[in-house]
């Protein structure tokens, strides 16, 4: 294994020793197999390659300073996966099925857990797809899952502190009666033209407005919003965002702390009485936003004004790291150590 620059990781993929697989034929679920093969074979008319049956989840496993690995709320995606999964007609994996697999590959490749110190992660991709052959448009009658592993630095510039994001009209990434609920290859297909625009313009992300009036942030491009203000985390409720564990944690934690909750409907001028504003996801963590530009009105929402973090955000941010390396008490059950 080639010497890993653990603490410059950036969010990229690393090749691992090995991956799991689990094959659904004749109707049901086999056994979990192991392989060191980057590569999956199957028929060039799986219904994956034609017609997007792909769903995909995105977790992490942690080195705590006790040196145990700990993974942040697996049974979450996979409820998650089985939503995606009943949402694009796909046979369901149960919990305890993705459990297994999840833990199995994480002990595997335990020495690419990164470090405690490096404030890097194990990044765990499983994936499940279609791969029984269909011309017609119709479910596949076979799947495969599969989880891999890579270790994986910060998602967003710098980590832990603010970058500017833009509003694009131009593209929608999701339908207000679509798939931007789940979590299928098809919404990120859909996002790489405003991802390129906005990342050629030099921001950070793009910004989704609702589909239907454009009038309300929907979410960024990999990740959830949510802005703080009075006391107050306020996240978008949309029929068309993804529903984020890190945001459904990060809610539970404000509340904790003793903030108000509020899930609504955030319309695009509210963003100028934001005292601070985040983008939260499993890769990005809290990406605390330092402006939000809307290039078509020739607006910019300037939410950190002095370019750092606000202190709720950096609080919400040690509180989560804290939970999922093991420093602080998981007391919402949250955390699996892989023994
Ligand atoms: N929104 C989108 C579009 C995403 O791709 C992700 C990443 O998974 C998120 C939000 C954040 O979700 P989670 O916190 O479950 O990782
Ligand atoms: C995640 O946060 O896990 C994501 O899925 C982001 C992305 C790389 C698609």
């Amino acid at each position: 294994m080639k010497e890993i620059d653990w603490s410059n990781l950036s969010f990229g993929y690393i090749k691992t020793d090995y991956n799991v697989r689990i094959n659904f034929r004749d109707g049901a679920w086999g056994e979990l197999e192991v392989s060191s093969s980057e590569y999956i074979n199957m028929h060039m008319a799986a219904t994956c390659l034609h017609y997007g049956q792909e769903a995909f989840e995105g977790l992490k496993a942690f080195r705590g300073k006790d040196g145990k690995i700990r993974i942040f709320r697996l049974e979450e995606n996979a409820a998650r996966m089985q939503a995606t999964c009943q949402g694009i007609m796909m046979a369901e994996l149960s919990t305890e099925r993705f459990r297994e697999a999840v833990l199995k590959v994480v002990k595997l490749n335990e020495h690419f857990v990164p470090p405690y110190e490096s404030g890097a992660s194990l990044y765990i991709r499983p994936l499940l797809i279609g791969t029984g052959a269909q011309i017609g448009v119709h479910p596949a009658d076979e799947y495969l899952f599969l989880v891999l592993v890579t270790p994986v630095g910060p998602y967003f510039k710098g980590g832990f502190s603010t970058n500017p994001y833009v509003i694009v009209r131009e593209f929608d990434r999701s339908a207000p009666l679509g798939t931007g609920i789940y979590k299928v290859g098809g919404n990120y297909a859909a996002s790489l033209r405003a991802n390129k625009l906005a990342h050629d313009l030099g921001y950070a992300s793009e910004f989704y407005l609702d589909a239907k009036e454009k009038k309300y942030i929907d979410e960024c491009g990999a990740a959830n919003f949510f802005g703080i203000k009075e006391n107050t985390y306020i996240t978008p409720l949309s029929t068309s965002i993804l529903p984020s564990i890190t945001n459904k944690s990060l809610m539970q934690l404000a509340e904790d702390m003793g903030l108000k909750v509020e899930r609504r409907p955030v319309p695009e001028e509210e963003l100028s009485t934001f005292e601070e504003a985040g983008a939260c996801g499993t890769a990005a963590v809290i990406s605390p936003i330092q402006r939000i530009d809307d290039l078509d009105n020739k607006k910019s929402y300037v939410i950190s004004k002095d370019g750092k973090p606000g202190p709720v955000c950096t609080k919400l941010y040690n509180k989560l790291r804290g939970i999922q390396y093991g420093d602080e008490p998981d007391t919402h059950g949250w955390v699996t150590i892989v023994e």
